[in-house]
């Protein structure tokens, strides 16, 4: 027997299509329903998941706390980005095929989000180091033909400032908040580390809501 496939440069099968094959065999690994390790995979996988926490489906009988938050579903895109991770995010459609607004309004915020910081998540790989060492919540991408870092933050740091343990910069290196003009002050520590001075933005200028990238540029790590 020949198993070649005339299509097999063009289409890419997952793990679900047998018992025992997921998380071990196909060509990406999707492992379990909401799979997001947290760490860098030796394959390339999928987070598939669904808005609705605990259905493919449409629901009639969902409570608010059934859906997915934007501030979940950014920090569950930019965790899997960050670790190599393809994310598909289901919604259930009703039996008349219409997409509830609360699924519609995920989606067009997701949406705003990625008009704002898309370039930290399109075409991005891995970085060297997937969340920061020592400040929680912060997710790196990077852009290879940049040799561009990416810092997702989901959390505004207290005071405006914002440690990061695991980039080593240059003298010349740059920071810049994606969406907002100019560049970002930064203190290297005397050990390792740098501080980050956030910009003073208002609600009325903020460029997004959720999580804020920065745009590290020579970074030597
Ligand atoms: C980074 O992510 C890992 C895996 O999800 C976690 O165990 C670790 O605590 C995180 N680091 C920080 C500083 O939060």
């Amino acid at each position: 027997f020949s198993f070649y496939s005339p299509v097999k440069d063009t289409v890419v099968v997952n793990d679900r299509w047998g018992s025992g094959i997921p998380c071990h065999h196909g060509g990406y690994f999707t492992c379990q329903d909401r799979y997001n390790p947290g760490k860098l995979q030796n394959r390339k996988w999928e987070n598939a998941m669904t808005l609705d926490k605990a259905a493919w489906g449409y629901r009639r009988n969902t409570n608010l706390h059934d859906y997915v938050t934007m501030e979940e579903l950014v920090a569950t895109l930019a965790e899997t980005v960050s670790c190599g991770g393809n994310i598909l995010i289901n919604v259930g459609p009703t039996h008349d095929g219409r997409i509830t607004p609360i699924f519609e309004e995920r989606l067009r915020n997701l949406g705003k989000w990625l008009k704002v910081n898309g370039e930290a998540i399109y075409g991005s790989r891995p970085w060297n180091y997937q969340n920061d060492t020592v400040t929680p919540n912060v997710w790196y991408t990077k852009n290879l033909a940049t040799s561009t870092v990416y810092a997702v933050v989901l959390d505004w740091p207290k005071n405006d400032k914002l440690f990061l343990g695991a980039p080593t910069l240059k003298d010349s290196a740059t920071i810049t908040m994606l969406g907002v003009p100019g560049t970002l002050y930064f203190k290297r520590s005397s050990l390792w580390g740098i501080t980050v001075n956030f910009p003073k933005l208002t609600p009325d200028i903020l460029p997004c809501q959720w999580a804020w990238v920065l745009k590290m540029q020579g970074v030597t790590n």
